[in-house]
């Protein structure tokens, strides 16, 4: 079915690029849109170096790169748009998604499906805002897209089961692993991992550690490959901060509190390796590690 899908995605950021690309690559005609051309162009560039590197590495060929590309279409006036489905991977706040749910609501058909990549706000909230719930859905891609294999889907308490079938066909023909959660904060894959981000924090905070002794201490004591504070800075400290809260309001649970020094750092502008600093340095934004005054590569 993929390959006749025409998918708007919402959002060029770091998701919504990867989303687009993959879903490109998978042959479907893909919308991109973000708050202004500026932003759609940055996230397009994120996509021509990603799908360079593929072809350099042989994992793509050049003719198959460039057909990836020709499938995007930027997409910023909010026209009213024939697609099959929508992705919205816009940043993680509810009021923010809300408007975009409005407006997706408005800009598509009426049988198109509407999904949110949200990692941890309730798709009943977002469905509500829309006049289809049945037809809203989560569809949480993880981060890199092009490169991890599962994607978490989310049924609200509305969604139907045609709309599930959909999606779960769509992430396969997207080369996913589709599992399919409930609608709870931070539903599976964020309730468990982001207390252990936000506990990192707190034991750096505390004196525990330094950034580079509780990474090294979760890599080789628990086989992870990244350690927290590298996870971290490459979700976005932003992003965190978000699903900590969502988490913490959702249960009303202090053990979801956000430590305050992930405030701190989001209060700075230092969101992690998007903006080129968060509990690491990075040679720019987007860019690598800096260790000892020198780049080294991050795992992904
Ligand atoms: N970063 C991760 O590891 C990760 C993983 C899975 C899911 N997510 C989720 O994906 C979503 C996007 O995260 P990201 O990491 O790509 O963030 P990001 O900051 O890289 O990108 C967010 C993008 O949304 C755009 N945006 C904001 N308001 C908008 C609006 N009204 N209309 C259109 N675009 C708008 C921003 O301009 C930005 O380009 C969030 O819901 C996040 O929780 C993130």
């Amino acid at each position: 079915m993929s390959e006749n899908v025409r998918l708007l995605v919402v959002g060029a950021g770091q998701m919504g690029a990867g989303i687009a690309q993959v879903a490109a690559q998978a042959g479907n005609a893909v919308y991109l849109n973000d708050r202004s051309s500026e932003l759609v162009d940055r996230g397009l560039r994120a996509i021509v170096k990603n799908l360079d590197r593929a072809v350099e590495k042989g994992k793509l060929t050049r003719e198959d790169g460039d057909a990836t590309l020709r499938r995007i279409t930027p997409y910023l006036d909010w026209t009213p748009l024939d697609v099959d489905v929508a992705i919205e991977a816009a940043s993680e706040n509810l009021e923010v998604k809300l408007a975009i749910f409005k407006r997706l609501d408005e800009a598509t058909p009426p049988d198109a499906i509407l999904a949110s990549n949200t990692s941890s706000i309730s798709i009943t909230k977002l469905a509500a805002a829309t006049g289809r719930a049945e037809r809203v859905i989560g569809m949480h891609y993880m981060n890199p897209v092009p490169v991890m294999k599962l994607v978490e889907v989310i049924r609200g308490i509305a969604t139907s089961d045609a709309t599930y079938a959909f999606v779960r066909d769509l992430a396969l023909a997207h080369g996913k692993t589709p599992v399919e959660v409930h609608n709870f904060p931070g539903f599976v894959s964020n309730r468990i991992l982001c207390p252990m981000l936000n506990e990192a924090i707190f034991a750096l905070y505390e004196g525990v550690g330094s950034v580079e002794s509780i990474d090294t201490v979760m890599k080789l004591g628990m086989n992870h490959p990244m350690g927290p504070f590298e996870l971290a800075d490459f979700i976005g400290l932003d992003t965190l901060l978000a699903i900590l809260d969502v988490l913490y309001v959702g249960f009303k649970d202090s053990k979801y509190r956000p430590c305050p020094l992930l405030q701190e750092y989001v209060d700075a502008g230092w969101l992690g390796r998007k903006t080129g600093r968060g509990f690491y340095h990075y040679t720019g934004p987007g860019g690598a590690i800096v260790r000892n005054g020198a780049a080294s590569s991050a795992p992904h």
